[in-house]
């Protein structure tokens, strides 16, 4: 079995996208792969998280992951600050990684760019940090959507020049899974673009019934087809496709004709919409409200993922020391 790294930065609240996108295929990978899936927690720290709400998003985001039907029976699932030997690993591998790399890295740039106040050290050595957390674990495949790609090329890099640089065969390239043709791509509900957490577009596996229909009802949509057979509008457009996943094919197949006819009234698709996506939801948020309340649960959990992860990153750390010349007298 090939062994699979995933992390998921705890926003502490998934939506739809982040459903679709990863969830759904991380819980399928779970049955054919050795997976292991974290909640990054150290990379959440560079913009400063107010501490109470980092740990509770964290727990929440553990809640969600075992909701969305990650299995701690089948994958390792874990926080990233249980498992210390990662600070480790990170120190090590920002030893053998150049400045010039960092500085060029997409992702930093377009922070800098968008925060020139908070251009802090953590930031420009993310990249580092993703690499322990992949090669700790010697991972095989990686799946990442498309922002990642560059880090997981760095990844590569690192794991190379170390084997350069001390002659040995010893850390594995990991390889980028993409899901391809498979990722559901989840549109907002604001006309355009993505789903996105910070973007007002999104709706919550948290979301209660009322809100989910209030944000539904509220989506952007255009004046309505004048013409049979006119072309679908953006927004429009994007309500057919989370209507896709969610609602059965007679639905779609109905609202699609009806639109072709000139004969959709928005309020009609809103209203079914909105009930297909509680319909969907309904079960994830229940088994959310069930792991809520057992604390004990929660904590045996991230205690048992903790262990295993350990495992294998305490025995990577200790080789990684030995190639590297820090040796006990
Ligand atoms: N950087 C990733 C993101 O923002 C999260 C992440 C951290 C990650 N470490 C990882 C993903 C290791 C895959 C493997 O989405």
């Amino acid at each position: 079995m090939e062994r699979v790294v995933s992390g998921i930065r705890p926003t502490g609240r998934l939506h739809l996208g982040n459903y679709f996108g990863a969830m759904v295929n991380f819980v399928k990978m779970q049955e054919t792969n050795d997976c292991m899936f974290f909640i990054a927690d150290i990379h959440s720290l560079t913009t400063h998280p107010n501490p109470v709400d980092l740990q509770g998003n964290v727990r929440q985001t553990l809640i969600e992951y075992l909701a969305s039907g990650l299995d701690p029976e089948k994958a390792i699932i874990y926080v990233q600050s249980d498992v210390p030997e990662t600070y480790e690993l990170y120190s090590l591998l920002n030893m053998i990684v150049y400045i010039g790399e960092l500085n060029r890295t997409t992702s930093f740039k377009d922070k800098v760019r968008q925060n020139p106040n908070n251009v802090n050290a953590g930031l420009l050595t993310y990249p580092v940090l993703m690499a322990a957390d992949i090669l700790i674990h010697h991972a095989a495949k990686v799946p990442v959507g498309k922002d990642q790609e560059q880090h997981l090329e760095m990844t590569r890099t690192f794991a190379s020049r170390f084997n350069n640089i001390y002659k040995v065969q010893y850390f594995k390239e990991p390889t980028a899974f993409n899901f391809g043709h498979e990722l559901i791509k989840i549109p907002g509900l604001d006309g355009s673009g993505k789903m996105g957490k910070s973007k007002g577009n999104g709706i919550f596996l948290a979301d209660e019934p009322s809100v989910i229909r209030k944000k539904v009802m509220k989506a952007v949509t255009d004046s309505g087809p004048t013409e049979p057979n006119s072309s679908v509008s953006e927004s429009v457009n994007n309500l057919f496709t989370i209507m896709d996943v969610v609602s059965d094919s007679e639905t779609v197949k109905f609202f699609r004709e009806s639109y072709a006819n000139c004969t959709i009234r928005y309020g009609d698709l809103k209203k079914q919409l909105a009930e297909d996506i509680i319909k969907f939801t309904t079960p994830i948020y229940e088994r959310m409200q069930e792991l809520s309340s057992n604390e004990e649960m929660l904590k045996k959990t991230a205690r048992i993922g903790a262990e295993k992860a350990r495992e294998s990153a305490s025995k990577t750390v200790r080789e990684v020391r030995e190639i590297m010349g820090i040796r006990t007298l």
